[in-house]
């Protein structure tokens, strides 16, 4: 394949008008409304990466025998484009989940797209829904770029035909709430040693899905996993990445050992963590020392990350009935506020970016 892949370009001829879609943009409900246009790259085993465009957002034709319906060959990344107080648009660290999303195809064996592609199709996107970036605090658009096996195959072996397709939702903040309540799950488990769990992969969302339901009923706002084989240890929420704040000023997190996702506000926040004098321990926590390290008062602090979640305080975890909460259970404590407050400082520009990360 060249190294150049120019996106033809065709414009919606009836994107949403300005005012439908200014009032979508005031209070956006995390990926409820769509921009005009998508992003669209295919794939063959013959031809490689080809055809791309972007074309106004509708229904996709595929094929029933599809592989994607059947055995599941699906990855996705989850990225932000912010708008900074000069009025330009940026995205951060947009080439981490271009590397990601060739790790998450590598284990799904799905073809690996090329980091040029993956940035030409962002920035042609971007060229047509800019409109659509909010201004308000802490909003933004976020953008999803995903592959799915289009080959109509119900064999058994992976697809020779894909589509690369990324579409984008005006964002706000994930949670309706200043602290989340997290229910740890004993009877589900996400990802074993071996398993996908280190892959954005739709399957893992899937296989969460119950368990999250199970926290809805126990009234919490989200679950966490603990690892499969022993369910001793802390891996990480449905759809984030978890920290804790201890009493020495040390930020505390699984270490990646291949079951739970790298996330690259994960890898952020522990890269700023130094800045901001706090130490960091990648590690293995069992969970009933978080429990007991909440009740001391050594654990004082936890908070759920992810580019979606931003950086979203935890106020109480609850485990079969025993429940613990960190500080007041209702507010967010000072390291989480500070972590918020410097990342999203270098998201929008309101701060220099010492690291690269935004472009
Ligand atoms: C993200 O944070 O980008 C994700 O993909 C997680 C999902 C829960 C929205």
């Amino acid at each position: 394949t060249s190294a150049t892949h120019a996106f033809t370009v065709e414009h919606a001829t009836n994107p949403l008008d300005d005012a439908t879609r200014e009032a979508a943009l005031e209070n956006p409900k995390f990926g409820s409304h769509f921009t005009d246009h998508m992003a669209i790259v295919s794939y063959t085993a013959a031809r490689g990466w080809h055809d791309a465009k972007i074309c106004p957002r509708r229904p996709l034709m595929l094929d029933p025998a599809a592989s994607v319906f059947h055995y599941g060959q699906e990855i996705f990344e989850g990225m932000k484009a912010y708008r900074t107080q000069h009025g330009d648009i940026v995205t951060f660290r947009p080439r981490e989940n271009a590397r990601r999303f060739r790790d998450s195809a590598r284990r799904m064996a799905m073809p690996e797209l090329p980091e040029t592609l993956f940035m030409q199709s962002l920035e042609s996107l971007m060229a047509c829904d800019h409109a659509w970036v909010p201004q308000g605090r802490g909003q933004s658009l976020y953008i999803r770029p995903f592959m799915i096996a289009t080959e109509a195959l119900l064999g058994v072996r992976p697809a020779r035909e894909y589509q690369f397709i990324v579409i984008a939702t005006p964002a706000g903040n994930y949670f309706d709430k200043a602290c989340v309540d997290i229910w740890v799950t004993e009877h589900f488990a996400r990802a074993a040693m071996g398993g996908t769990g280190a892959a954005k992969c739709g399957g893992n969302y899937a296989a969460g899905l119950m368990a999250q339901r199970e926290a809805a009923e126990q009234g919490c706002d989200q679950v966490l996993f603990l690892d499969a084989a022993t369910r001793q240890y802390v891996e990480e929420l449905g759809g984030m990445n978890v920290v804790f704040v201890r009493d020495d000023n040390t930020l505390v997190t699984p270490r990646l050992t291949g079951t739970i996702l790298p996330g690259i506000t994960r890898d952020a926040i522990t890269t700023i963590a130094s800045y901001l004098n706090l130490a960091v321990e990648e590690t293995q926590i069992a969970i009933d020392d978080i429990f007991e390290g909440a009740q001391s008062g050594r654990y004082r602090e936890a908070f759920a990350c992810g580019t979606a979640a931003v950086v979203s305080p935890i106020g109480r975890l609850k485990r079969r009935d025993h429940i613990v909460s960190f500080g007041d259970g209702e507010s967010p404590g000072p390291v989480t506020s500070s972590i918020l407050e410097n990342l999203t400082d270098i998201q929008y520009g309101r701060k220099p970016d010492p690291y690269g990360w935004v472009e």
